[in-house]
């Protein structure tokens, strides 16, 4: 066909923290995408360690090595900043099986609102399957060693955070 369209990823989430499982999505993400815009979602109804913009700041500091990765905050509905930055593919990570209800439901109620952009899945790498932001955020609160699941800058920023609590 040859044509020069641009896919646009969108891949949305609540990042408190961002972790290496995130990492490895964006990392593959990147090599399938023309361009991916990482969404952290402002207000998920989750109460989060980290503001909105602490969460972007420090993904945008982990992910700057990424030319084609944007990190974007965005209050509201993920098909409206879908449409807005024109992404066609929402993107979203799997972990495991017990992910894929909501997931099917998020990307069945997605496709309804916006028909003209579909969601993708990719399966979080095996090392990564068991990881969760709350779990880091647990560990890290005990006094627990997250440097395998966390880049350092967040194991501090956490440690940090949460020993000022
Ligand atoms: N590796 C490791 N962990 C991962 C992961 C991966 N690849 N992908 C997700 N996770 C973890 C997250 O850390 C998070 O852990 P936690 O629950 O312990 O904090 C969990 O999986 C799920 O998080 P997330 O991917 O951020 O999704 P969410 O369920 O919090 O939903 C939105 C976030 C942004 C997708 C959702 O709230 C939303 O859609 N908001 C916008 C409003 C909207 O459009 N609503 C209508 C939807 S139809």
């Amino acid at each position: 066909m040859g044509n020069n369209l641009i896919t646009t990823a969108i891949y949305p989430g609540t990042f408190d923290p961002i972790t290496h499982g995130h990492t490895d999505i964006v990392s593959r993400a990147a090599m399938v995408f023309d361009r991916l815009i990482v969404d952290i979602a402002a207000s998920t109804g989750k109460k989060t360690v980290f503001s909105a913009d602490e969460r972007v700041t420090l993904a945008a500091e982990i992910l700057s090595t990424y030319d084609n990765v944007e990190v974007r905050c965005f209050d509201g509905l993920i098909v409206n900043f879908a449409r807005e930055i024109e992404a066609t593919v929402i993107l979203r990570g799997l972990r495991a099986v017990s992910d894929f209800e909501y997931e099917f439901q998020l990307a069945g109620m997605n496709r309804k609102l916006m028909p003209e952009a579909d969601t993708v899945f990719m399966p979080t790498s095996e090392k990564f399957t068991y990881i969760s932001s709350s779990l880091v955020r647990e560990i890290s609160s005990l006094g627990g060693d997250i440097s395998d699941f966390v880049h350092p800058r967040i194991r501090d920023a956490l440690a940090e955070r949460l020993e000022t609590r």
